[in-house]
């Protein structure tokens, strides 16, 4: 009986985790854009997009920069959980890409925020959010931070060709933060890789040098294999989510709400089958705001505690996976 007790007693220790939210912001451009309005420029209609994708609007930056929409999301965020921005004491933020290739974005926010602690971007493609709580966790666990900034700052818009209807119907821009201290609401967090360089790819443009051969280097914009991203994302969320809510010692059902990556409509709704869990434990914004990468999870989380939605106790699943491709799903109980 000792025994037993104690072998419990160290697999909790194991596996404890430390971290919750207390801050959330998110900051999208007013710049609304229509399937109307890209069926006047593209070969496509609002029914093909609507049916394959969910899709009826998305915000593209016009008179914002990236920068303007991180800035603000992050204030909001420490606004919300009651810090100063000197009470931050390190700041990750998540982008795929944006034009500052250096200094990092993170930096670019410090100093808008007028703080001096330490920051560094990532890149986890749309499972950013996720890599940035696993990260921010292990800070918090080892003393390195009391209180992390989490910024996804996105705008995948800019990587399409805007006269190819495939992927340009897909993305939005904006920004979704939170800030995390010491807790006990997350139960669980898991990140995977599953080695493919070819399902989705964008490449930048660089400066060409005077030694370099033609051809060696060619870059285009973001392609993507529609179909099999589709595949992936549906195969392994479904995988993540199963293991993260057995890890936390929990079924299915006892999850409130399960905060999916908004990539498609279409795959939430495959996802939430194949978890044979009821439509209304899966709110989206993808109808309003497309694609926005790794800023879509913080971007709905803030929408839904702004809304009044998120209940204390909550137990939410959040799961994402983009170019890698990458996956990442975590369990965390709503405090706030
Ligand atoms: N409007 C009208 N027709 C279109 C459009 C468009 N915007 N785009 C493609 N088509 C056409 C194709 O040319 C094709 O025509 P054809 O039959 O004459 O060849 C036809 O529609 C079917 O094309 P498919 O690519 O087979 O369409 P599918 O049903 O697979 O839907 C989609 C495409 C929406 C991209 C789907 O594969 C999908 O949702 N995949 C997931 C992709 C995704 O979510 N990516 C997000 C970015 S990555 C991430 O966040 C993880």
């Amino acid at each position: 009986m000792y025994f037993t007790s104690k072998k419990i007693k160290s697999a909790t220790k194991k596996n404890f985790l430390y971290m919750k939210i207390i801050g959330t912001g998110s900051a999208i451009p007013s710049k609304v854009v229509t399937n109307e309005m890209l069926a006047s420029f593209l070969d496509t209609n609002d029914e093909w997009i609507t049916t394959r994708t969910g899709i009826k609007t998305r915000r593209l930056r016009s008179t914002e920069t990236l920068v303007d929409l991180a800035v603000s999301a992050a204030r909001s965020a420490v606004e919300s959980a009651s810090l100063l921005p000197d009470e931050i004491d390190f700041c990750i933020c998540s982008n795929v890409a944006n034009n500052y290739v250096t200094p990092a974005l993170s930096c670019i926010v410090q100093q808008h925020l007028k703080s001096h602690a330490p920051c560094f971007d990532l890149n986890g493609a749309c499972a950013g959010f996720l890599d940035a709580l696993a990260v921010a966790e292990a800070m918090l666990k080892t003393n390195r931070a009391k209180n992390v900034l989490i910024v996804c700052a996105e705008e995948p818009t800019r990587f399409c060709n805007w006269k190819r209807r495939e992927t340009s119907i897909l993305f939005g821009d904006g920004a979704g933060a939170v800030v995390v201290t010491k807790g006990n609401d997350l139960k669980a967090i898991r990140l995977t890789t599953v080695p493919n360089r070819d399902v989705i790819v964008y490449q930048r443009r660089m400066e060409n040098t005077p030694f370099e051969v033609p051809g060696v280097d060619i870059t285009e914009p973001l392609i993507m294999n529609g179909r099999e991203v589709f595949r992936m994302a549906v195969e392994s969320s479904q995988r993540d989510l199963r293991g993260v809510i057995e890890e936390a010692g929990l079924t299915p059902d006892k999850i409130d709400l399960y905060l999916l990556h908004q990539a498609n409509q279409r795959i939430i709704k495959s996802i939430q089958e194949h978890l044979a869990q009821p439509a209304y434990k899966f709110p989206t914004n993808i109808e309003r705001m497309g694609n926005t990468s790794s800023a879509s999870i913080p971007i709905l989380i803030d929408e839904l505690y702004s809304s009044g939605r998120l209940r204390k106790g909550d137990m939410l699943a959040l799961s994402a996976f983009g170019a890698g491709f990458v996956t990442g799903a975590a369990v965390l109980r709503w405090s706030k």
